[in-house]
């Protein structure tokens, strides 16, 4: 579990995140796309899935947004994320273990655009917070 000490370095290095939602977003996203070619069966209903595609910045966005709301209620995240959970499991059919892999491009993104903030501390407390946001995600799948 998230302990005092993590949830404040999340809320820390998320004030910062949050206000580039969308230049984050779209990185860690496309980073996803690139890296983890498989995850781009999910998406073939864009017609750019690069970083520069403004779809994946309408989205990038999106993603961020929905984890500045699950930082807002960190000591409720499984019901900040329901609604999405069951969008994600009953509509969209997306494999919840991809949402691991986008959390490591998502921690990939927080160590490039804050490495003086990215401690070993830190990255302990937002690994562990978007594994809550994870496990919160796949909630409603059965
Ligand atoms: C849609 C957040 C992980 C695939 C969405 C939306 C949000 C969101 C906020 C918009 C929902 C709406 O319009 O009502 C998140 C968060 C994730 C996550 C916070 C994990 C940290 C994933 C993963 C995949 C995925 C891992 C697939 C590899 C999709 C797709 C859509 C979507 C295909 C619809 C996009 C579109 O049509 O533009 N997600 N998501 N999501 N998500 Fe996720």
């Amino acid at each position: 579990p998230l302990t005092d000490v993590d949830k404040n370095h999340v809320k820390s290095i998320w004030s910062k995140a949050s206000g580039k939602a969308e230049e984050l977003g779209a990185q860690a996203l496309a980073r996803m796309l690139e890296a983890f070619p498989n995850t781009k069966t999910y998406f073939s209903h864009y017609s750019d899935l690069s970083v520069k595609s403004a779809q994946v910045h309408v989205h990038g966005k999106k993603i961020f947004d929905a984890l500045t709301d699950a930082v807002s209620h960190i000591d409720d995240i499984t019901g900040a994320m329901s609604a999405l959970s069951t969008k994600h499991a009953n509509t969209l059919k997306v494999d919840p273990a991809n949402f691991k892999i986008l959390s490591h491009t998502i921690l990939v993104v927080l160590a490039l655009y804050f490495p003086a903030d990215f401690t070993p501390e830190v990255h302990l407390a937002c690994d562990k917070f978007l594994a809550a946001v994870s496990y919160a995600l796949a909630e409603k799948y059965r």
